[in-house]
């Protein structure tokens, strides 16, 4: 070899197109176990055909998905399957691009300072006890303890959590019901028709495009309704999100949103909000209720900082082993598993092209199992969210709020809202374990659990 020929840029092991198509039925229904079974024999980085149609650079290399999300971030806008979903989610936060995005971000940042998610802790606590109220009153008609079917309990919690921090008490029952089912019927469609897309023309003739624009219509009205009441009753004493929404002002002209782009990012922050955070919460409780020994180091941090009392927002900085069990269930189970990446221009990383129009996607699920960076990385071990444990990792091997500029802007009241309903459903109940087979994974949009998580909640004396 001659030694002064540059060396051949490296090249991307690819998946075998018929090998992706055969696959293609059985990764609809969970692609993690496939593509992780594809980068354990190719390699972190490498190429395939989703469903057997869409080229895409799959990969879990924090350096790579440092590079798109955050060092070279302007060439790595949102790709065409996250744009996708403002048909029927509209042009919020999470489906905007360009200047069009930094102004929103600009203008709603702000609402999520500290002292504004201080203030949402009180609206916080009230829901989850009554959410909670109902589980303990079964508990004490039972002789103390009742089953509970927590990815249920969660989700209703998280969304009354989300929408009640968006519209204070605005909602009533029945609708919030509503809102939740119109949102989840309309992601699973959607998560549909990017997982088969040869469905695509079958799904047309079927009419369920039109039907589900029509469930996102209905949406739209739904949240419409309650940015108009509130326009007419005036948000004197509201310190909600839509307050903050509508009492934003940009900077450059010292005026409001419109109306439709209050809806739109009303109807974003209610999205991207709750399932989320109700996954990791849902998850949470199946691991800590096999770990009764990291259960234990909870309740003795919490005794020591609480004694009995509920937590406040203050308290939450001396409870810092809560946090780690937290971060450590979204290492093994983060809820928003993947995002996606398309190149506007021709780039390289490391030698590797990235030809203008490639779709990339960021498999963080697959960065957070990767067993040089997280030895033994099924194993649930809160230490390793240790202060001097952490500095030993690279940037990018946790990202569980993705990473760059659009890193989530809820993840403080994110965490905040987990701490609350870890500490307040300790304060009250023992959560055991009950006999059943693993749930398994459904990642959609967000990772769920495939089964329902059933355990035992016990009163406290
Ligand atoms: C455990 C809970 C949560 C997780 C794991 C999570 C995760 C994420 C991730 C990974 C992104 C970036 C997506 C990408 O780069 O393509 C994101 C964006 C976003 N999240 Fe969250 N999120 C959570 C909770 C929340 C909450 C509670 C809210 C609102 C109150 C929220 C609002 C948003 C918004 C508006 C964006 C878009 C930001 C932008 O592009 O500027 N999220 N989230």
């Amino acid at each position: 070899m001659n030694a002064s020929a540059p060396a051949a840029p490296p090249a991307l092991p690819q998946v075998p197109r018929l090998r992706a198509f055969r696959n293609s039925l059985a990764l609809a229904d969970n692609p993690i176990p496939i593509i992780t079974q594809y980068l354990d024999e190719l390699g972190d980085t490498i190429g395939l055909h989703m469903g057997g149609i869409k080229p895409t650079l799959l990969t879990r290399d924090p350096g790579l998905i440092q590079h798109i999300l955050q060092k070279n971030h302007r060439n790595y806008p949102k790709s065409e399957m996250s744009h996708g979903v403002a048909r029927y989610l509209g042009h919020g936060l999470l489906t905007s691009e360009g200047s069009y995005w930094l102004q929103q971000r600009r203008l709603i940042q702000p609402g999520f300072h500290r002292q504004r998610i201080a203030a949402l802790t009180e609206t916080m606590l009230q829901v989850i006890d009554e959410c909670l109220e109902p589980v303990a009153a079964l508990a004490r008609q039972q002789g103390g303890a009742t089953t509970v079917a927590v990815h249920e309990l969660m989700t209703a919690t998280a969304f009354r959590i989300i929408a009640r921090s968006v519209f204070s008490t605005s909602m009533s029952e029945a609708e919030l019901q509503q809102l939740a089912h119109l949102l989840t019927d309309i992601q699973a469609f959607y998560t549909r028709t990017l997982r088969q897309p040869y469905l695509k023309p079958w799904l047309a003739v079927k009419g369920q495009f039109r039907y589900h624009d029509q469930l996102a219509a209905q949406m739209r009205q739904l949240v419409l309704k309650y940015i108009r009441q509130r326009q007419q009753e005036g948000g004197a004493g509201k310190d909600d999100l839509l307050q903050m929404l509508l009492d934003a002002r940009y900077e450059d002209t010292n005026e409001p949103m419109t109306e439709e782009q209050v809806l739109d990012e009303a109807i974003i922050l209610l999205v991207a909000g709750h399932e989320t955070s109700a996954n990791a919460l849902s998850w949470l409780w199946y691991l800590l209720a096999q770990h009764p020994e990291v259960v234990a180091k909870l309740r003795a941090e919490m005794a020591a900082a609480l004694g009995e009392r509920r937590p406040t927002f203050q308290d939450l900085p001396q409870l810092p082993y809560a946090l780690q069990v937290i971060q450590e269930t979204m290492r093994l189970y983060p809820p928003a598993w993947i995002v996606d990446r398309q190149a506007l221009e021709d780039d390289e990383y490391n030698g590797l092209k990235l030809p203008k129009g490639t779709l990339i996607s960021a498999y963080i699920y697959g960065v957070h199992h990767l067993p040089r960076l997280w030895p033994e990385p099924e194993a649930f071990r809160p230490e390793r969210f240790g202060k001097e444990q952490l500095r030993e990792q690279p940037a990018y091997a946790y990202l569980p709020f993705g990473g760059g500029p659009r890193l989530c802007i809820g993840n403080q009241f994110a965490l905040t809202e987990m701490q609350l309903v870890l500490l307040e459903t300790l304060r009250r109940f023992e959560v055991e374990w009950e006999a059943q087979p693993a749930p398994g994974l459904r990642p959609l949009i967000t990772l769920r659990p495939r089964a329902e998580i059933t355990l035992q909640f016990r009163l406290r004396a």
